[in-house]
């Protein structure tokens, strides 16, 4: 089917998925046309890869709102602004240490900067089966023992828990490594008391935000903002990293939408939307809970990432029953529970279908429940940025136990890698595989 076709067919679902803005312009009419507003880096109009005036404007604006010193406005997706940010830091050979749950795009970012990578493992929680966060004397514990260029980590995790990034930045400050955050989920972090502290305010020298996630933006809307107390580096490297990976023919009305985007959250309006959605997702809770279903809570939960289960029904049937009778998509599962995200654009209506299907769904008893089983720690035994363009060659499954990867193992989403190339295959990976796995020689 063409896309024409496909985005001209009425799509019939209810979707607690990225981007938040149910397909609605929220804060700018215009965004239903387009193509008013699409122009070029035309004469009296600023330019993205040196702005100095419209943009530049709308760019110092946001990073006081956010209290960094410097924001850069992305139309290319947090993808783009992980590469830049990494690249502008990083040299080859650098060490860096990595958290494992972060997205796939700072596998790629190792592979463009040449670094060599350590990873680090955050805490799990077993009866939800998912990350959580990270241990900071671990962190310290493993940061004493190599001088790290960069640690790289994801706060708030997909299913919404936030690390300590005071205390990591102090860690991270202490052993002269550069903290970057990958915030994606955490948009809102700066416009709603009843959330978190932002990880910028907490003192991390780089922070990405995806304002399509759940700040109701357009998709490919994102943040680069420095820290305040950044060191020893010329804030204008990043311009000229994110020149090397941004298209030299940004998208006006992403740019506009990013802008809206700011203005809208940061107004008595979009901070009243964030308090009222924290307002029904409490009520829906307590409703919820009455029928046995569980949500995560904990206080360093975002309760904007629904995170449910109830005893005895798989994460992924709970999932197909809600596709496939109501029509209600979630943005992931796993064997235990069902990620529903929320954030702009989440109406009361869309809580309350929610609600009575997931009271529908939980009543029906005849669904058994798995029990999750974390990754083991990865074995790199090829460096990310040797594994890009190697030979290799096929082996059957039963040969493969312990041979280095050519592919990753990815599910999508979170993004966040079981196996990538250059790691060993190791006996928990081979569930994942097919027959023919693919080596490297
Ligand atoms: C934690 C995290 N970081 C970065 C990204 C990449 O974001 P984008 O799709 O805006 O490039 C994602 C996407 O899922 C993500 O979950």
């Amino acid at each position: 089917m063409s896309i024409i076709k496909l985005l001209s067919k009425k799509i019939d679902r209810t979707l607690f998925t990225t981007p938040s803005h149910s397909q609605k312009a929220l804060f700018n009419q215009n965004f239903n046309c387009f193509y008013n507003h699409d122009f070029s880096e035309i004469d009296g109009f600023d330019n993205l890869s040196n702005p100095k005036s419209s943009i530049f404007h709308a760019q110092s604006k946001t990073a006081e709102i956010l209290n960094a010193k410097k924001t850069f406005f992305i139309t290319q997706g947090a993808t783009t602004a992980i590469l830049a940010a990494m690249k502008a830091i990083i040299n080859p050979a650098d060490r860096v240490l990595v958290a494992r749950n972060c997205h796939k795009s700072v596998f790629n970012g190792l592979i463009l900067t040449a670094a060599y990578v350590d990873w680090f493992m955050p805490e799990t929680d077993e009866n939800w089966g998912i990350y959580t966060h990270i241990d900071t004397d671990k962190l310290e514990a493993t940061l004493s023992l190599n001088q790290y260029k960069m640690f790289i980590m994801t706060s708030p995790t997909y299913e919404g828990i936030n690390s300590d990034i005071e205390k990591i930045a102090k860690i991270c400050k202490k052993y002269d490594t550069y903290l970057m955050v990958d915030e994606a989920h955490g948009s809102l972090y700066n416009f709603s008391d009843k959330l978190f502290k932002s990880a910028i305010a907490q003192g991390a020298d780089i922070t990405i935000n995806s304002l399509h996630k759940t700040a109701g933006a357009l998709n490919q809307c994102a943040l680069l903002n420095i820290g305040q107390n950044i060191q020893k580096v010329d804030i204008d490297i990043f311009q000229k990293s994110i020149n090397l990976f941004h298209t030299s023919s940004p998208s006006y009305p992403l740019l506009e939408n990013i802008e809206s985007c700011i203005n809208f959250l940061n107004s008595k309006e979009g901070k009243n939307e964030i308090d009222n959605l924290l307002n029904e997702i409490d009520k829906f809770k307590k409703d919820l809970s009455r029928f046995g279903v569980e949500f995560f809570e904990s206080e360093n939960h975002d309760p904007t990432k629904i995170l449910v289960r109830k005893e005895g029904i798989s994460g992924f049937d709970l999932s197909d029953s809600m596709f496939d009778e109501f029509n209600i998509e979630d943005e992931l599962n796993n064997s235990v529970a069902c990620l529903y995200l929320t954030g702009i654009g989440t109406t009361k209506s869309k809580l309350e279908k929610l609600k009575n299907s997931l009271k529908k769904v939980v009543t029906n008893p005849s669904f058994k429940f798995e029990k999750v089983d974390f990754q083991p720690f990865p074995l790199v035994k090829i460096q990310p940025v040797d594994t890009f363009n190697r030979d290799y060659i096929f082996v059957n499954k039963d040969e493969a136990l312990l041979k280095i990867s050519n592919k990753m193992i990815m599910p999508y989403p979170p993004g966040i890698g079981l196996l990538y190339p250059g790691e060993a295959i190791q006996k928990w990976h081979l569930d994942y595989l097919n027959n023919d796995v693919e080596i490297m020689v």
